[in-house]
């Protein structure tokens, strides 16, 4: 038992904090662990390395005597509370979007950054957005070997982004609809069941959506291009689970289409689909529970053999790599 660090996942009961606790299992972290959410779930029983676990309601006035806490509590949550569960001597990788864009707070895909958490001690580390993760572990091996100028990119956002609530509103529409019963939006402004909703989270200035200035700031940020000429358009899709791409680069230098596809083939992190074939395509549906991030469809513009403009294909598990995959993988980078 000395050996184990001591974890806390706070948020446990949601799609991200159970894919946590999976994660931690998977890269075998040596962590003893505790279980917190809100005071609905108190006493719930989740299984962890094949023992059940008591979920405890999260309250920061006996909250201590933690290493590390794995936080996806919400935005509202970490903002209360991080800086006082940091007070308690614990480090926090956060996943949710409040310490982001913070100069102090790191904010880390670990194939991209990672060279950020050296002078790390103590305090909070940000998991970036889940579009933002995928899209970036694409964009770093372009970047590095012929130069970025611009990235535009179209995303297909399952619901499971929303969290528990949102797979719940997606499948409870599904019903409905077999059922011939109203479709009844909850969660969403509108019905996601067949349907796209074209923007995510809150409005904000200019007609942008806060996915799309967080997509658009965060690979600034992540990739260290504080200038990078950048458009997203982000959209719910009724799919469950999964995060898509459609990603249009310029490169800053001429290259085939051969070119791309040695780097993308190579690079840490991907798992390249070099097939022009349906059967070779990434899917959302076919990588759920996937850690790495799916690319294929590599193309030049339509005739040309050499070009500066690259487009490609993205598909990642956003609730792996896009959240509890990464966050994880930064604790395990830390020990
Ligand atoms: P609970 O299940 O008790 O509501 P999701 O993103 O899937 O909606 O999950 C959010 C997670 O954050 C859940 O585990 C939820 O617990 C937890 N949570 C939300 N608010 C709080 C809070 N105030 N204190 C602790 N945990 C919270």
């Amino acid at each position: 038992m000395k050996d184990l660090i001591r974890v806390a996942i706070i948020g446990a009961t949601g799609a991200v904090g159970r894919r946590m606790m999976a994660e931690l299992e998977h890269y075998g972290i040596p962590a003893a662990v505790s279980l917190y959410a809100s005071s609905r779930s108190a006493g719930e029983m989740l299984k962890f390395r094949g023992e059940e676990l008591r979920v405890k309601a999260f309250d920061i006035n006996s909250f201590k005597g933690y290493d590390f806490a794995l936080m996806s509590a919400g935005g509202a949550f970490s903002k209360q509370y991080a800086k006082d569960i940091v007070a308690s001597g614990c480090a926090v990788i956060d996943n949710s979007s409040a310490w982001r864009m913070d100069d102090q707070v790191p904010l880390v895909v670990p194939e991209v950054n990672s060279h950020v958490l050296k002078t790390f001690k103590k305090g909070i580390i940000a998991n970036p957005n889940c579009s933002t993760i995928q899209l970036v572990v694409s964009l770093k091996p372009l970047a590095q070997k012929f130069g970025l100028d611009s990235v535009n990119v179209a995303t297909y956002q399952s619901v499971s982004g929303s969290g528990q609530k949102g797979m719940e509103e997606l499948k409870r529409q599904q019903e409905a609809a077999v059922n011939a019963d109203p479709v009844v939006a909850v969660q969403y402004a509108k019905p996601i069941h067949n349907n796209l909703i074209p923007a995510i989270d809150v409005m904000r200035e200019g007609g942008h959506c806060f996915e799309e200035e967080k997509m658009v700031r965060e690979t600034r940020r992540i990739m260290e291009i504080p200038d990078l000429p950048m458009y997203a358009t982000t959209v719910r899709v009724p799919v469950m689970n999964c995060h898509s791409e459609a990603v249009t680069v310029s490169l800053s230098r001429e290259v085939s289409r051969q070119d791309v596809m040695a780097v993308l083939a190579n690079a840490e992190g991907i798992n390249f689909r070099a097939e022009d074939d349906y059967e070779a395509f990434p899917y959302p549906n076919t990588i759920v529970g996937r850690r790495d991030v799916w690319v294929g469809r590599v193309r030049l513009p339509l005739d040309q053999k050499l070009a500066r403009v690259v487009q490609y294909w993205n598909v990642a598990d956003n609730l792996n790599k896009g959240a509890a995959t990464n966050a994880v993988q930064i604790l395990k980078l830390l020990l």
